[in-house]
């Protein structure tokens, strides 16, 4: 039966393959991003809507639940990258990634669930290996997605009594605009930090030569399909899954010296 689907950051990379599969599948779909012009024919809808901007979801909501009533499955995925030494990153930079990354999640949350209570129905937080793990000059980033992966478990079990299900989807890497888009720190002390550049530029590498979305769409779609999802989907390479395993397994410096190693940090 068709479904009613809202995908944030659904005009480009992970979120644009989720949107256009899920449409694909006969469903309707509302991809929201900030620069995007509204369009609303067909399955696969334009919803222009900035996650960091109450007033803006608000409308955007508003309008789904004029035309519909109601919300079958939130895909909260709009997010930005940040590279960037800590020591360097201004309180006004990391902001921004906490304003996307972390308030955007729950401002649409907030202006959901009542349509989702109407609906039972099901939210999906995209996070990273990035949230279960953190990497040099990501700490930015990687804290924002580990606050997502918090908030998700908490909000699962506020939900479920209400029929709600919350999974939590965390991707290894794919290939997106995610290095285009990506925030870099302003001013970065090169002399104390002189392996930098290197690293930004493995990272940019690793995810160009990574995984195509569409294997992450084909999981969510799965995923949505599922009756009793689980709380947590990674949607990994084999060496990222063993990664995560390995962090899990081995003491806490013998893993930062495997990333360590593996980012030429020592
Ligand atoms: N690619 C990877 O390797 C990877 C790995 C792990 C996790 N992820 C996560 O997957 C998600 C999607 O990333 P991606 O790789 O597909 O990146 P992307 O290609 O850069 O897409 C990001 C999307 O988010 C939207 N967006 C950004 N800020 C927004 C805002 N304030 N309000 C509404 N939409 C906003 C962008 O559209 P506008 O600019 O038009 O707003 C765009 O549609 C992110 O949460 C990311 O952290 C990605």
């Amino acid at each position: 039966m068709s479904k009613v689907i809202l995908v944030t950051g659904g005009s480009s990379g992970i979120g644009q393959s989720i949107a256009t599969l899920l449409a694909d599948k006969g469903n309707i779909v509302y991809a929201a991003s900030r620069n995007v012009v509204n369009q609303f024919d067909g399955n696969l809808r334009m919803l222009r809507m900035d996650v960091t901007d109450e007033s803006s979801i608000i409308s955007a909501i508003a309008f789904i639940q004029a035309n519909h009533g109601l919300l079958d499955a939130l895909i909260n995925n709009a997010g930005l990258g940040m590279a960037g030494p800590l020591e360097n990153t201004t309180e006004t930079e990391a902001k921004e990634i906490f304003d996307t990354n972390v308030f955007g999640v729950l401002n649409v949350c907030r202006a959901c669930i009542p349509l989702l209570r109407i609906s039972k129905g099901r939210i999906l937080n995209v996070t990273s290996i990035g949230g279960i793990f953190a990497l040099p000059f990501r700490g930015i980033y990687c804290s924002s997605k580990f606050a997502v992966e918090g908030i998700s478990e908490s909000l699962s079990m506020e939900l479920a009594p209400m029929g709600i299900k919350v999974s939590i989807v965390e991707p290894g890497d794919f290939k997106t605009n995610i290095n285009t888009n990506r925030k870099k720190v302003a001013s970065v002390d090169h002399t104390h930090y002189p392996t930098f550049d290197a690293t930004l530029v493995q990272i940019n590498q690793e995810v160009s030569g990574a995984m195509e979305t569409d294997i992450i769409a084909h999981a969510v779609e799965r995923i949505l399909r599922k009756r009793n999802p689980h709380l947590r989907y990674r949607v990994a390479t084999a060496t990222q899954h063993f990664s995560v395993w390995l962090y899990r397994l081995l003491p806490g410096r013998w893993f930062e010296k495997l990333i360590m190693n593996h980012y030429k940090l020592r």
